[in-house]
């Protein structure tokens, strides 16, 4: 921890994920591959006040009183994740204001798998440390973010602290990030189901399945990540066209674990009718959102309509201005 100067505004910046590989295997200690997705950003505004501490978030606005009633609907949760958030920067500081305010905006979708959660905490967390002057090391903030992601589901792999942070792509195994080599970066696609996925149950799910099938489970996981490890040649060596079948496969696989949905085939189905490479859903799942790869500008119009005309909520990309 390093003292700068105090201001009297801290500002904290994060932005979407989308794991293109290797959702709930790493959970395991397996490897994964996520991209950041830097058009879905949160920004977070810490103000001192003399009155109470209060947030507002895309998700949530209100006092924090650890005594309040606390739902158990998404914005419950999210104002729960927020709470802990600022609390939790706080007293890793030693500070204890009359009063704060934290103001969360942006654009990170809650719920979908694109790791909100640990995006508004590490946003949280910036901007609190920053109000103060003070600079944590990479390794203090990632602990500070895992203490929300834990509430937010149980037994975080600490893939999304990292991606929501990140500047390009990662690799991720046994809790360490490292940056990915790309030749080329894939034009992908994300297209929203409008369900909300269900991260915390998704992960339990896998869980009792590991202890009531623990060799079939085990093949699964090891079949996930043996596809990670060629992806990532791939990926250095530009060559598109097998990560296409190999997401394909890892969405069945992640169907046979049992945190797929009808939503999820759908869109994926759609994707790939329409000439995508191939498509999965991403993220915890149960809902959620599918990640699309597609081949070229012509391909990504084709696909994202077709997406759209199969009733996506939203489709983004993630893919930068360098593949125009
Ligand atoms: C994270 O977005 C998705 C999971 O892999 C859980 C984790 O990594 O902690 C399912």
């Amino acid at each position: 921890m390093e003292t700068l100067t105090t201001q009297p505004m801290g500002h904290g910046q994060t932005h979407a994920k989308v794991i293109l590989f290797g959702e709930h295997s790493v959970v395991y200690g397996k490897p994964a591959i996520a991209f950041p997705v830097r058009s879905l950003k949160l920004d977070a505004y810490a103000y001192q006040t003399q009155g109470d501490w209060s947030i507002r978030t895309p998700y949530f606005e209100g006092l924090v009183a650890p005594s309040d009633a606390r739902g158990e609907d998404i914005s419950g949760l999210e104002r729960t994740l927020s709470e802990i958030a600022l609390m939790n920067t706080l007293r890793i500081l030693g500070k204890n204001p009359p009063g704060i305010r934290v103001e969360v905006s942006g654009l990170v979708p809650p719920a979908r798998g694109l790791g909100s959660s640990a995006a508004a905490a590490g946003a949280i967390a910036r901007a609190v440390t920053a109000l103060y002057g003070v600079k944590l090391t990479g390794e203090e903030m990632f602990h500070l973010v895992q203490s929300v992601e834990t509430v937010a589901h149980g037994t975080p792999s600490g893939l999304d602290a990292y991606a929501t942070t990140a500047s390009g792509p990662i690799w991720f195994t046994r809790g360490k990030a490292e940056s990915l080599e790309i030749m080329r970066s894939p034009r992908l696609l994300i297209a929203d189901t409008g369900e909300p996925g269900h991260t915390a149950e998704a992960v339990r799910g896998v869980r009792e399945r590991y202890e009531k099938q623990e060799h079939e489970t085990v093949e699964l996981l090891d079949e996930m990540a043996w596809i990670a490890q060629q992806a990532k040649i791939d990926l250095a060596t530009g060559n598109i066209g097998p990560l296409g079948t190999a997401m394909l496969r890892n969405h069945e696989i992640l169907n046979q674990l049992g945190v797929g949905t009808g939503g999820l085939d759908h869109l994926t189905r759609a994707a790939t009718n329409a000439g995508a490479l191939g498509a999965k859903l991403t993220g915890g799942g149960l809902g959620g959102c599918i990640v699309a790869l597609v081949e070229d500008r012509q391909a990504e119009q084709r696909v994202k309509t077709a997406l759209i005309n199969a009733g996506a909520r939203d489709v983004w990309r993630v893919h930068g201005e360098e593949n125009e």
